[in-house]
């Protein structure tokens, strides 16, 4: 009975699971999807603790793991900056992988008197799964975090030595399949599989992690989807399956709006810094600046404004702030909408996530194919902290790591404003021409502080403070 009842509730998660990716979709829906995600996993955990297959014994020891992973995971998830959250993420997938090669592991030495050959095969490929996601995780998660070096590390003949490895633990899945008993062997696929993880990162620039990160995730989920083979547990496999290709599939969206390869992500060396530019911060060239309040005053006379956010917006929390500037402009009658650039920020939805954040109404936010072909028409494009996205180069450099990445064409408004602090370059490390484009303004300072001067001169608070 207990047993149909646990069956009955991974179904029921199996389902949330579901809904709540499909509902993570769309802006409009994503938070009903992280509750419904939230849900099936309190279900999945409960349904798992009065599974008949948990002894007393273990329930004390699930007890204390819960406490302490509860502990532990409430303050992680409160303190870190959005800004922070792809190395979050990456730190999650390798407690989660350890957390498969160690139950992999202990598995194997609890049944290898009795296993079959195909659930040792199955064993040995999640246990050297779990072991590289694990350290190719704290690798991409030290890299973003610029514990480690984010220049990509190669050494000769790389990919010749990372095949030998994968070579040599695939030839000792294959021979543990046919000999169970000689457990020698999981310790060496252990040692590898944490090698693999390593290596697999080095050669990749920082700039190329959060796509490496989603294509670990998808690891971590096939990882955990043979677990659920062996273990017969049908929620694991399903659940780890939904994981293993969502995270191919965000890896590929991913590559797409950068216009890289896969190849390219894992064995290219982009984001390596144009060092000559980014020393050359602050330093400005021929550009034209303008103060905030001569900012305002255009945007006022404006009929229509696009708001183009990126890093910078996220770096100065001023999501708010664009907010109270949007009414400020609607009220003297300008439309104003944003435009989102799928790899604005550091992670997928990183802009629509802050600025939904500040209650931006989701019909105002346009994707890219949406308003490229309104910019035109737009009097003017206020570029709030982003760079890379917005780069002319991407249309006709060849030579630029950036050259084939749809961009958004700012450059074709009539005026285009360009707030940053100075003249650095973006994640890409490369100039930008938009900068020198005779219809640039360049207003310099702090995204959150100048949109509230933006907002101060836009409302008419200044002439009240004057009054
Ligand atoms: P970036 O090209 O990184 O440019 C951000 C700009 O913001 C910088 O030039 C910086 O200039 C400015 N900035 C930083 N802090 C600021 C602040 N407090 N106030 C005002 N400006 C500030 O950003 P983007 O245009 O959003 O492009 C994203 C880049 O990240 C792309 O190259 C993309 O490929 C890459 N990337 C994105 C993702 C995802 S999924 N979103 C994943 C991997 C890689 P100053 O220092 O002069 O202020």
């Amino acid at each position: 009975m207990r047993g149909h009842l646990v069956e009955l509730a991974y179904l029921v998660s199996v389902i949330g699971f579901a809904l709540s990716l499909k509902w993570m979709t769309a802006v409009a829906t994503a938070r009903r999807g992280i509750l419904a995600g939230e849900i099936a996993f309190g279900i999945a955990i409960i349904a798992t603790l009065i599974n008949p297959a948990i002894t007393s014994t273990g329930w004390f020891l699930i007890i204390i793991a819960l406490a302490l992973g509860t502990l532990i995971g409430i303050p992680l998830g409160l303190r870190v900056p959005m800004t922070a959250m792809p190395e979050r993420i990456a730190l999650s997938h390798a407690f989660g992988a350890l957390a498969a090669g160690l139950v992999g592991i202990a598995h194997y030495y609890l049944t290898y008197h009795s296993s079959n050959k195909f659930e040792t095969a199955v064993l040995g490929v999640e246990i050297v799964l779990g072991c590289l996601v694990f350290t190719g995780s704290l690798m991409a998660s030290g890299k973003l975090h610029e514990m480690l070096p984010q220049r990509p590390i190669t050494f000769q003949g790389q990919n010749y030595f990372n095949f030998v490895v994968l070579g040599v633990a695939l030839v000792l899945i294959i021979v543990l399949t046919f000999s169970p008993t000689s457990t020698w062997i999981v310790p060496i696929l252990v040692v590898l599989g944490l090698m693999f993880g390593v290596l697999l990162i080095i050669p990749i620039g920082g700039a190329d992690m959060p796509t490496v990160i989603a294509l670990l995730n998808s690891y971590a989920g096939l990882s955990a989807s043979a677990l659920g083979f062996v273990l017969d547990n049908k929620l694991l496999i399903v659940a780890g399956a939904l994981d293993g290709t969502s995270g191919l599939v965000l890896a590929i969206i991913m590559c797409r709006a950068m216009n890289r390869s896969f190849r390219n992500v894992l064995f290219g060396a982009f984001g390596k810094l144009d060092e000559s530019t980014a020393e050359a911060g602050g330093e400005v060239g021929n550009v034209r600046s303008a103060s905030p309040d001569e900012a305002a005053e255009l945007m006022k006379m404006a009929r229509s404004v696009v708001i183009v956010p990126g890093y910078g917006m996220a770096v100065a929390q001023a999501q708010h702030k664009v907010r109270e500037l949007a009414d400020a402009l609607e009220k003297e009658g300008v439309d104003v909408r944003y435009a989102i650039h799928p790899v604005a920020g550091r992670m997928p939805g990183h802009m629509n996530v802050l600025l939904a954040e500040a209650n931006v109404p989701y019909d105002k936010l346009l994707d890219m194919d949406e308003i490229n072909s309104d910019f035109p028409q737009v009097d003017v494009v206020l570029v709030l902290g982003a760079n890379d996205v917005v780069n002319p180069a991407a249309r006709h450099e060849k030579s630029s790591p950036i050259y084939g990445m749809p961009i958004l064409n700012v450059d074709q408004a009539q005026t285009i404003m360009v707030v940053k602090r100075s003249m650095r370059a973006g994640f890409a490390g490369i100039e930008n021409e938009l900068f020198y484009n005779p219809k640039t303004l360049m207003v310099f300072g702090d995204a959150k502080q100048v949109v509230s001067e933006l907002v101060i001169e836009v409302s008419g608070q200044r002439d009240a403070i004057s009054l």
